[in-house]
């Protein structure tokens, strides 16, 4: 048994993907975002779910993640955002795995390494229209394609950007943003290039954004139950994916005027009754969350007292008298009727639910709840 351990629920996650799914139109595809560790949410399990839900592409950040992917005998084609070392070009051409491309010394190497295998390379252009991070800025886009599509070997499968602020209210910016890429699409277009894929909506885009939907959109937040915020027009029904738990460990009846944790920082006001559970900021529950938390306990809500240790909470439960040592202890998830969302963490934490995610996810136990017949066939022993 555990001390503590994170469930991922992948019926929440086919019913996410249905979410996106129905709001996009018959020749719109998905492409899964299932970088760093699927938020969290471990990438082995949620890609073949995805894939297995009809993603026909994935995107990872870096090549190492599509190389497992590979491993595992994921066969989609993978895009991998940060682009390739050039020691990665030749295996990455070799498999079908798809560098993001932004500066023309890598589409050279790409071109190079092609010719000499005899094959192809797929590349997807990165266009920065106002994100002002990665990307051929758009005023400088036209001499970069004039160049790239004079490189032998190289195909331009795919362009993509990426939205800045498309799930605030005030779409004005994100339109700005459409509007450039159309630009770009439409120099494609009188080059003579037939482009089989642009994409530049995120689970924002997905949802708000209808019209910026193109060939491809790229769900990653939705997909694991949150929505990009709380500002969205038109938001949608997700289920959360995630759930982290634990077991009270001691439970301990102590007299007014008693410290708990380290600092001190709370001292009980009446005789209370404190439950230390075994998850602390090593296990991703953050440290920010000392004093202010909530878990549940018996389907009720209970107060983080104290800081928060690197493996251990303290908890109040003198409210919940039928509290016993070794009940379940909910960090995020529900119980009864009650739910810690990964939204109320991160407004606690002062960052938002992506961030929440990708910190318990690094957790050592993680189990798998509801994995699809074909998914669990396949998945090779070990990843679940
Ligand atoms: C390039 C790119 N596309 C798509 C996504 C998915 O965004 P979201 O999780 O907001 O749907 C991300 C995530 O950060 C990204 O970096």
């Amino acid at each position: 048994m555990s001390l503590s351990w994170v469930e991922i629920d992948l019926d929440a996650l086919r019913h996410n993907y249905r979410q996106a799914t129905s709001r996009l139109g018959p020749r719109t595809s998905v492409m899964g975002v299932v970088k760093s560790d699927a938020y969290g949410h471990g990438m082995l399990a949620v890609a073949e779910e995805l894939v297995s839900c009809g993603a026909v592409f994935l995107a990872v950040s870096k090549y190492w993640e599509a190389e497992e992917l590979r491993r595992h005998g994921i066969e989609v084609p993978i895009l991998v955002l940060l682009g390739c070392e050039s020691d990665q070009v030749e295996p990455a051409l070799q498999s079908g795995i798809r560098p993001a491309l932004f500066r023309m010394d890598h589409a050279r190497l790409m071109s190079k390494t092609a010719v000499s295998l005899g094959i192809h390379a797929p590349i997807h252009l990165k266009v920065d229209t106002g994100m002002g991070r990665l990307g051929v800025p758009v005023d400088r886009i036209g001499g970069f394609l004039d160049e790239l599509l004079s490189l032998p070997g190289i195909v331009l499968e795919g362009v993509l950007s990426h939205f800045a602020v498309a799930d605030e209210r005030d779409k004005t910016f994100s339109d700005r943003q459409v509007d450039r890429f159309l630009e770009v699409l439409t120099m494609i277009a009188a080059k003579g290039w037939e482009l089989p894929y642009a994409h530049i909506s995120n689970s924002a885009g997905i949802l708000d954004l209808p019209h910026a939907h193109f060939q491809l959109v790229r769900p990653g937040i939705m997909l694991y139950g949150s929505p990009p915020s709380t500002e969205l027009h038109r938001p949608a029904q997700l289920r959360p994916v995630m759930s982290f738990k634990s077991r009270i460990l001691q439970l301990k009846d102590v007299p007014p005027g008693q410290p708990v944790g380290y600092g001190r920082t709370y001292v009980t006001d009446r005789a209370s009754r404190i439950a230390t559970v075994p998850v602390g900021y090593d296990d991703g529950y953050f440290r920010a969350l000392s004093n202010c938390g909530q878990v549940l306990v018996r389907g009720r809500r209970a107060q983080v007292v104290g800081r928060v240790s690197m493996n251990m909470i303290t908890v109040d439960v003198t409210h919940i008298q039928e509290a016993r040592e070794d009940d379940e202890v909910v960090l995020l998830g529900s119980q009864g009727k009650e739910r810690i969302t990964a939204e109320e963490l991160a407004e606690l934490c002062g960052t938002i639910s992506y961030e929440i995610y990708c910190s318990i996810g690094r957790h050592r136990h993680k189990f798998y709840l509801n994995a699809s017949r074909s998914c669990l066939d396949r998945l090779r022993p070990g990843v679940v």
